[in-house]
């Protein structure tokens, strides 16, 4: 069989797959945890910080899931490094002059001012931006979060205007990770028309040929040697991934 008929294929890892559902989990915690330390006064925070045994407790959590992302910010700036060093990985999500010609690109499309949409390779525009914003946000909550539990240890190293320069960093940049992740993150992998009802890639790791194909043309080319005509990748309501129709796949390639 020729490896292009395949219907599915190996997008993501296992690696990958359960760090996704980790930064999942420990920002819902922390968001959850945080943004009812920070609107107290509410009904409803006053309801969660109940549920999870009162003030103290809620406050341990958020501390415990901090610890937590730390550890996998960490863990994935090292491995990522680590990997394009030495492994020969491709730094995909590096932002390139393309990126910028790909999303002015794709707004004509949308305007029906050209008449294919924008040639991505294994992350678009789009994946970059939100990649990018959870990295640095993730790096600037660790270390306002941080300043903020030890604050004698950082004053003895720092001015003191850095603590509530810290606080204001901290409860600002919380509400908008928040904001940005419902509104932005939730709406491309849920309610956009091109993945409704959910875009599962990110669980099941398999993406179908034809959503690579009008996604990722750049990638699918490279995977499998073929040169696809620019009116293959335009967009239409991508078929629903299921991973009983998962049947056959291919080994994900190695990227950071
Ligand atoms: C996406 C990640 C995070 C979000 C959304 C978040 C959110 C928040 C919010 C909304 C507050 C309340 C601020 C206020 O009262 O105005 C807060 C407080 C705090 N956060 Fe975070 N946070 C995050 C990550 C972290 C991390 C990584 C750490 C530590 C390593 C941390 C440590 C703290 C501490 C120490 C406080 C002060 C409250 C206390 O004493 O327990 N946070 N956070």
């Amino acid at each position: 069989m020729n490896n292009t008929s395949q219907e599915y294929i190996r997008r993501f890892g296992s690696f990958r797959i359960v760090e996704h559902w980790l930064n999942a989990v420990t920002f819902a915690l922390l968001v959850v945890t945080g943004l009812s330390q920070k609107f107290h006064t509410y009904e409803l925070s006053q309801w969660i910080i109940g549920v999870l045994g009162g003030i103290d407790t809620t406050r341990l959590i958020h501390r415990y899931s901090g610890i937590m992302l730390t550890v996998m910010t960490v863990q994935h700036v090292l491995v990522a490094s680590f990997g394009v060093l030495f492994l020969k990985w491709q730094p995909s999500m590096i932002i390139q002059l393309k990126d910028f010609r790909d999303a002015i690109d794709n707004i004509r499309y949308y305007l029906g001012l050209s008449e294919h949409p924008a040639r991505c390779d294994r992350f678009d525009y789009k994946q970059k931006f939100e990649y990018w914003g959870v990295v640095v946000g993730g790096m600037l909550m660790i270390a306002s979060g941080l300043a903020l539990w030890f604050p004698i240890l950082v004053t003895r190293y720092l001015p003191g205007e850095v603590i509530p320069v810290a606080k204001a960093l901290h409860t600002n940049e919380a509400l908008l990770a928040f904001l940005v992740i419902i509104i932005w993150h939730i709406y491309n992998a849920i309610f956009s028309p091109e993945v409704l009802p959910v875009d599962t890639v990110i669980f099941t790791g398999k993406i179908s040929k034809k959503r690579m194909i009008h996604e990722h043309p750049l990638e699918f080319e490279r995977m499998f040697g073929v040169s696809l005509p620019p009116e293959e990748s335009r967009h239409t309501p991508a078929d629903t991934e299921t991973v009983e129709a998962a049947q056959t796949v291919k080994n994900p390639s190695s990227t950071a």
